[in-house]
């Protein structure tokens, strides 16, 4: 007896102790405060990811450098030729509202080095090319017009800073991997002076183009990885600390490798999961980041393109474990979104003018509604409003809720707002389908909860 209870308290012991090893902190903001702050990016619930630069123009994928190998040198006729003669943001964030997207980030340095932007630091920007422009002065301000959040990404990693250490991401290294090549590569190479440049480069960012919603700050290895980098190579604790003080409001993801901070980030950011995978997430602080294609950079002969159906299930599927979905669109070298873009955005512009209610403001459902087989569920607290995403059209018309009785007052379409009837049978609820399915991939039923 006496024993079984030590037992019993050596357990509920063993249960507490992940609380007592919380994770560190870096600042002191209450999780109210950051609920709060978070706010309008939770609501949101949909962006629009941009990735852009040189590589649009090799059009086979933004780690094009590190795949083919190639040097600074041979990288350089990209560069040169730099001329995005339609590039025109307006049509971009027209397109990203009309897709329902409320928010932006657009890659202002991707790993090849090169910056959208006019830096003092270095050269190697847009405003040297024949492109003449600081091309994300004219984006922030295209989609603020719009009433869309602004977001930068910007890359840690840097393929063409001289500073910048070889490790095994680089283009460099990719042949050739013996200590000796990396021992010739980084010679001469230092960090320091790296680190003090994606420093400088970050506070002109965010100093430069007034308010700034969302920082996206890519990637960390795992910590520990031989040849790769996190936090104390980017002096990641300064960095944040520098971004937070520059930019009180804005929303940070979590890929600066300060792994043992619970404040370290403010979003997780599975990248290029499956739906089912999403699961894993129910109810964390996370936005899936998603491309049309397999590839974040425009990538002319990649014909993987997800369809309409797979798009709305990871929109759907991002709200029903309570995240975000972030939409990549790769332009083109000329600065415009390729038709095969721009038929997913038209497609779930027509999706979202109908169903965005379903999204917006909404989060994963209580437990003590039962998910109908083969559907998702999303849900809305402040409207008190339960939303059923019908991935399978029922043949007899028939939509069986188990245990709803005395939890609804109302169901409609929300295509429409037209009337669904409903009996109740035993504590089941049981909804009569019209024969015909709305025009829509996956129509939405709509519960007004008691
Ligand atoms: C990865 C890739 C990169 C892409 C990013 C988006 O980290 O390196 O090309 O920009 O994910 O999530």
């Amino acid at each position: 007896m006496k024993s079984k209870r030590s037992l019993i308290v050596l357990l509920a012991l063993l249960m507490t102790l992940p609380a007592i090893a919380q994770k560190k902190r870096l600042g002191n903001e209450t999780d109210a405060q950051k609920k709060k702050r978070l706010e309008w990016w939770t609501d949101a619930r949909f962006g629009m990811f941009i990735h852009w630069g040189l590589y649009s123009e090799a059009a086979r994928h933004e780690w094009v450098k590190h795949n083919e190998h190639l040097t600074n040198e041979e990288y350089q006729k990209y560069f040169d030729r730099y001329n995005p003669d339609h590039f025109d943001p307006r049509k971009w964030a027209r397109a990203a509202k009309a897709a329902g997207m409320k928010y932006a980030v657009l890659t202002t340095k991707h790993h090849e080095g090169f910056t959208l932007f006019d830096s003092k630091f270095t050269d190697y920007k847009a405003t040297n090319t024949p492109a003449h422009r600081d091309l994300v002065k004219e984006y922030v301000k295209a989609f603020r017009a719009e009433g869309l959040k602004v977001g930068f990404y910007y890359s840690l990693l840097d393929w063409h800073h001289p500073d910048y250490t070889v490790d095994d991401a680089h283009p460099l290294t990719q042949v050739d991997t013996s200590k000796a090549n990396y021992d010739r590569l980084n010679k001469g190479r230092d960090m320091n002076k790296y680190r003090a440049y994606l420093r400088n480069q970050v506070r002109e960012l965010l100093t430069n183009y007034g308010k700034i919603d969302v920082l996206w700050l890519d990637w960390s290895w795992e910590k520990g990885s031989k040849h790769g980098k996190w936090g104390k190579d980017w002096d990641a604790q300064n960095l944040l600390k520098m971004v937070r003080k520059l930019q009180p409001g804005i929303i940070v993801n979590n890929r600066l490798g300060l792994y043992e901070y619970s404040d370290g980030g403010d979003f997780e950011t599975p990248e290029q999961v499956s739906t089912k995978e999403l699961d894993a997430y129910k109810g964390h602080t996370f936005e899936t980041c998603q491309t049309f294609s397999g590839s974040w950079g425009y990538y002319r002969d990649e014909n993987t393109w997800k369809t309409h159906r797979q798009l709305l299930d990871l929109l759907i599927s991002s709200v029903s474990n309570g995240g975000n979905l972030i939409l990549n669109v790769g332009p083109t070298a000329r600065g415009e979104f390729d038709y095969r873009a721009t038929n997913a955005l038209d497609s779930l512009s027509y999706w979202m003018h109908a169903n965005s209610k379903s999204i917006y403001g909404a989060t994963l459902a209580p437990d003590s509604f039962k998910v109908p087989s083969g559907q998702k569920l999303t849900y809305n607290a402040k409207t008190k409003r339960l939303y059923i995403h019908l991935y399978d059209y029922p043949a007899d018309g028939k939509l069986v809720l188990t245990g709803y009785k005395g939890k609804i007052n109302y169901v409609q379409f929300l295509n429409d707002y037209s009337e669904l009837k409903y009996t109740e049978n035993g504590s089941d609820i049981e909804l009569t389908l019209p024969k015909n399915k709305p025009p829509y991939e996956i129509p939405v039923v709509e519960l007004s909860l008691q």
